[in-house]
């Protein structure tokens, strides 16, 4: 199946189903007809799996970087433009970036960098890199200072997901990318039985196409493009404290998970939400047994700040909420209001 991202002259395809990496050559040759080279950006875990068969029918190298996080920071994106400098790749060569999210961000950032811009298409590895992170042309690394400061919007000339692949995922790991699905269900006002009955592919092509249908409106987040961040504002403060205790251990979809059930609460703080509301949220989380509490290694205080310092933020607390006329941007949150409720959250047992 084919969902459209609609951006005029900068529209591509994603490429879904059982498989899909098959179609990566012809996808090519469609999408990039003057590339003569490419190069694959993936991780050394990655390429040891038995999918990496993947076939560009261009002369390819293939260049490794870290796994998860530890790939987006600008060291790594320094070395890898350097590289692809070295390689030779000209302006209508290829960088094909295979992996999850971390590894589509820096790949995408250093093909938006490298020689003022070249392509780039993604083969997304991960749930969350099908599902979000691959599509809609966000690229880029991490600064001390928050997750995704330094990047830039760079759409790919395709991406592929190839749900055979997801089938090699630790449990723990295909688990985690649900969080963005779930995100997706709750935006499109779903409710936790409607999401249970629906297949895998449905729940992927769901989150596709609503990822889809937004970025088509609003390529560069003016307006609508924000509520995906839906969870996210707990979520990126939780994800720079474990980069600022040294550990990444908490993956981006439990982080999501967690930022979602806050989110739920903190709507329902300002009489946005009612608890039937919360409890759809709790369902839906727990149906895919994902965590829905914050991990006690981080402190409050640290997150608030954290929170505070969102790139989505307008030196204020800013929060997408569901409310009664649906989902919206919410800045200026009150601390005390928010500090209160996430100790609440965190007592809940
Ligand atoms: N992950 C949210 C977005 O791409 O806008």
């Amino acid at each position: 199946m084919k969902i459209r991202v609609d951006l005029g002259a900068r529209g591509y395809d994603v490429h879904v189903g059982h498989g899909t990496r098959a179609q990566l050559a012809s996808i090519i040759r469609e999408r990039a007809s003057r590339a003569k080279c490419a190069v694959i950006v993936t991780s050394p875990k990655l390429r040891a799996l038995p999918w990496f068969d993947l076939v560009t029918g261009l002369e390819t190298d293939v260049v490794e970087v870290p796994d998860g996080e530890r790939a987006k920071t600008p060291e790594t994106f320094v070395g890898l433009v350097e590289t692809l400098a070295q390689r030779g790749l000209s302006r209508d060569d290829l960088v094909v970036a295979v992996g999850g999210g971390a590894i589509t961000d820096l790949a995408g950032f250093a093909a938006a960098s490298y020689l003022r811009g070249i392509d780039v298409l993604h083969v997304a590895t991960s749930v969350a890199g099908q599902v979000d992170a691959a599509i809609g042309g966000k690229t880029g690394v991490n600064l001390v200072a928050g997750k995704n400061l330094l990047g830039a919007f760079h759409q790919p000339i395709a991406v592929v997901c190839d749900l055979d692949v997801l089938e090699t995922l630790p449990p723990r790991d295909f688990r985690a990318g649900l969080g963005e699905v779930v995100k997706c269900a709750l935006l499109e006002g779903l409710g936790a039985e409607e999401l249970r009955l629906m297949s895998f592919e449905a729940q992927v092509e769901l989150a596709i196409s609503l990822k889809a249908r937004v970025v088509s409106g609003d390529e560069r987040e003016g307006s609508t493009r924000a509520l995906l961040n839906y969870g996210h504002t707990l979520a990126h403060a939780m994800e720079r404290a474990s980069i600022l205790q040294g550990h990444d251990d908490l993956r981006h979809g439990e982080a999501v998970a967690i930022g979602l059930a806050f989110a739920a609460r903190l709507a329902r703080a300002l009489g946005r939400l009612d608890d039937a509301g919360v409890e759809v949220h709790d369902e839906m989380l727990a149906s895919v047994q994902l965590p829905s509490r914050v991990p006690a290694q981080y402190d409050t205080a640290d997150l608030l700040e954290a929170m505070s310092h969102d790139k989505k933020a307008h030196h204020d607390l800013t929060f997408v909420l569901a409310g009664p006329q649906g989902f919206s941007v919410v800045r200026g949150v009150d601390a005390t209001l928010v500090r209160d409720e996430l100790e609440h959250f965190r007592g809940e047992s």
